[in-house]
């Protein structure tokens, strides 16, 4: 079955809430999901990805470097031509779903624009745009397995 892999870095829980949403939207289109923390993706899993989606919170106006390395690594995992999507928590400023979404264009994963940002906890409605984009995201997979 086609799979949607999803990676995050959370420190408090805020973008992973929005990882699992995404997850769970992807599988109610009858696609494969799976949520890793970052630490945890092999790169064997982000190779078995038909799309990948990255989140990340915002510190100090950027993401964490460990995280900014994570991507960088996936230019060896074969990843160019596949959707993606870049979202992630933020308290005031924001700029880390942006700033990841331009490293996923960098290594040619195709990112759905505009990245997926959220203030602090996701409520509910937050929840259903994250659900949302794991349903596109979904769909781009179905049309680009099709090709
Ligand atoms: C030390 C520290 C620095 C932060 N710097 C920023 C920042 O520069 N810009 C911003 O928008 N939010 C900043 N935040 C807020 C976090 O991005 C926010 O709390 C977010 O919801 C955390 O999500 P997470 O639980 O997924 O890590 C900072 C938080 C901490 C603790």
């Amino acid at each position: 079955m086609p799979k949607v892999v999803v990676v995050y870095l959370s420190t408090s829980g805020n973008t992973k809430a929005m990882a699992d949403a995404i997850v769970e939207g992807a599988k109610s289109r009858n696609i494969d999901a799976e949520a890793f923390n970052f630490h945890e993706a092999k790169i064997d899993d982000i190779k078995s990805a038909d799309a990948i989606a990255i989140g990340s919170s915002t510190f100090h106006y950027k993401m964490l470097p460990p995280m900014e390395k994570f991507i960088d690594s996936l230019a060896k995992a074969n990843v160019s031509g596949k959707p993606g999507a870049a979202f992630g928590s933020y308290g005031w400023s924001g700029e880390a779903p942006g700033m990841v979404a331009e490293k996923m264009r960098a290594i040619g994963i195709k990112v759905i624009d505009p990245v997926l940002r959220v203030q602090y906890k996701p409520e509910e409605k937050d929840l259903e745009e994250s659900k949302r984009l794991g349903k596109d995201l979904a769909e781009k997979v179905k049309k680009s397995i099709k090709k």
